[in-house]
């Protein structure tokens, strides 16, 4: 596997990969690699010929008093993951070669609607700074598919319709959430939790299994949803959100079947979100 850190070779070596007629598959990364970002490669390694994985932390989506200059970079063992895995080639670049006049001077895409709620209002801007990455991302990657985890479902929400808004000629691969045995979605950010709070973390997971199942069986949402946040409550959460949507993220009405729980909670200074899909009765 070959690293690069600059654009210009990225490029040349991308256009060489095309004129041969290889199909490119990206994996957008902000690096610390767990089993979930390699179910990506895996992916990735399915749907295309060279497989692109990039790792930038991108400063633009961080607000501030976020944890931008806390968050793990590994490098090393990054790399020597993505080559187990099967990925042909690493993109790693600087901040100011991807934002060279500065974060404030920066050109941004913003995506009404879906960055709205849920994390997008916990998070001002973060959702414009993933969406203006991940244009720039494809852009200079220009790959035939692209592939992201469920487990960010709002942040997938947001590139389908960047996608689309903005006609980009790439195929959006969601791939389901990897978890740990018992249960805790893997996220680089698990790392900061203590062995108390670890043993904690699952029963997002598990309260968001409890509530699909009562609200599969036809229970009232606004009574199963305080349930839930009460339950979060009790074991040493606490809750920034805890929805029940359709699967586009719109609200829920009486003719919605496809629907999806979100939830996102803090354990100590350590942020998880998880979601779980589900078929309203
Ligand atoms: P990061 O948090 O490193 O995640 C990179 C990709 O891995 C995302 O598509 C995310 O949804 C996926 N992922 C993380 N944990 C996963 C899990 N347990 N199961 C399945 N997929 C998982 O998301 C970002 O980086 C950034 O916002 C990025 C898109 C790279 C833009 O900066």
């Amino acid at each position: 596997m070959r690293t690069l850190h600059e654009i210009a070779p990225l490029r040349e070596t991308l256009d060489d990969a095309r004129r041969r007629g290889q199909r490119i598959a990206l994996v957008p990364t902000m690096g610390n690699l767990h089993e979930g970002h390699l179910a990506l490669i895996a992916e990735a390694r399915r749907r295309g010929d060279l497989v692109v994985a990039t790792i930038f932390v991108n400063p633009l989506q961080f607000g501030p008093g976020e944890d931008l200059d806390a968050y793990p970079r590994t490098l090393a063992e990054d790399q020597a993951k993505l080559e187990a895995a099967g990925c042909d080639l690493l993109f790693a670049p600087e901040t100011t070669t991807l934002y060279p006049r500065g974060l404030e001077a920066q050109t941004r895409v913003s995506v009404p609607e879906v960055s709205e709620g849920l994390c997008g209002g916990d998070r001002p801007g973060h959702f414009d700074g993933v969406a203006t990455v991940v244009t720039m991302l494809l852009q200079l990657v220009q790959p035939d598919v692209a592939c992201f985890g469920e487990k960010d479902y709002q942040q997938l929400a947001v590139i389908r319709r960047l996608v689309a808004d903005l006609h980009l000629p790439v195929e959006i691969a969601g791939v389901p959430i990897v978890r740990a045995e018992d249960g805790l979605a893997l996220s680089s950010r698990n790392g900061y939790l203590d062995a108390t709070q670890r043993a904690v973390a699952p029963i997002l997971y598990a309260t968001l299994c409890a509530l699909r199942t009562a609200l599969e069986d036809g229970a009232a949402p606004h009574d199963t949803l305080s349930d839930g946040l009460a339950r979060l409550e009790t074991a040493g959460f606490a809750p920034d959100y805890l929805e029940l949507r359709a699967a586009d993220l719109g609200p829920v009405e009486a003719t919605t079947r496809e629907a999806v729980l979100l939830a996102a909670a803090r354990l100590g200074p350590t942020r998880l979100i998880d979601n779980l899909s589900l078929t309203l009765p």
